[in-house]
């Protein structure tokens, strides 16, 4: 299927490696140029020149942390008219909510909540004067079914999908769509982090903790960045457009409820 999207730009954020590269590699396949940012400048410049050389579009790396107003200058500086925008950026650490300090809400807010809003912000209104914009922010299944050991990946993702809500309802008419992919269990650097804790908690080794997790999904295996970076570009397609406020949970069927 032609996505109809080919010469355009796109600023995908934190996406030297895992979700955020799937959707910046499966968006270079169909034509669309990149500006790519995460801080570690050596790793995002390998990714930079790995897609341009597998796909032939322009990829501009910018290394910069994206959740400062710093990060938020240096993307935006690189790529101040994309006509898509992907948010992203690293998941807050996981623990007993007991021992989440203010400073840590308010890193959590900043990187999953405050960041995703002033991106859209900075670039909605040109997609709408152009009449045509993708926002796709990678949030987490967390949304819908909490995860005990990231409250705060809980509380700050929510604010962000409640945001969401609203304004992508407001600029519907616009040719602007903004959606949010919920990414259950997918075999990346995040989620090893993720099966330490457990591991440690339950007093088990993380080999166990990864197989007991594969097994538990109905789908008996972990997702993997390429077939979530589709589905991202599906959304940024001229096919999406219609498509508006979703929630959408890429989880192997982990998700129990009928709706
Ligand atoms: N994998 C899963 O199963 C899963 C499930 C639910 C939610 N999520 C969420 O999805 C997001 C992506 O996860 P992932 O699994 O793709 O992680 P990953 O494989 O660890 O990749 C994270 C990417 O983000 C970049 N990054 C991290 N913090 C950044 C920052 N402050 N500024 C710019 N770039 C930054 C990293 O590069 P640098 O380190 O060089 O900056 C790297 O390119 C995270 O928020 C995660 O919590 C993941």
């Amino acid at each position: 299927m032609d996505m109809g999207i080919a010469g355009r730009t796109a600023l995908v954020c934190a996406a030297s490696k895992g979700l955020g590269r799937g959707c910046a590699e499966a968006l270079a396949a169909e034509g669309v140029n990149l500006v790519i940012t995460a801080r570690t400048a050596e790793t995002l410049e390998a990714t930079a020149a790995s897609i341009r050389s597998k796909y032939g579009v322009n990829v501009q790396a910018v290394a910069c942390d994206i959740t400062t107003p710093e990060g938020h200058a240096a993307a935006l500086a690189a790529c101040p008219q994309p006509d898509i925008l992907v948010n992203n950026a690293g998941g807050p650490p996981p623990g007993d909510f007991r021992n989440f300090t203010h400073d840590m809400w308010i890193k959590a807010l900043e990187a999953n909540m405050l960041t995703p809003i002033e991106l859209i912000k900075r670039t909605i209104d040109g997609m709408i004067d152009r009449g045509f914009g993708r926002i796709v922010n990678i949030t987490s299944s967390s949304v819908k079914a909490p995860i005990d050991v990231l409250g705060l990946s809980n509380g700050a993702r929510s604010g962000l999908t409640g945001f969401v809500a609203g304004v992508a309802r407001k600029v519907a008419s616009t040719g602007v769509t903004i959606n949010n992919l919920l990414p259950g269990t997918f075999d990346t650097d995040r989620i090893a982090v993720t099966f330490e804790a457990q591991a440690k908690a339950q007093n088990v080794s993380i080999d166990e903790v990864r197989a007991r997790r594969a097994e538990a999904l109905p789908a008996g295996r972990f997702g993997n960045p390429d077939e979530f970076g589709r589905t991202c570009a599906f959304l940024c397609s001229v096919h999406a457009g219609y498509i508006i406020g979703q929630n959408i949970l890429i989880d192997g069927g982990a998700y129990p409820g009928t709706y």
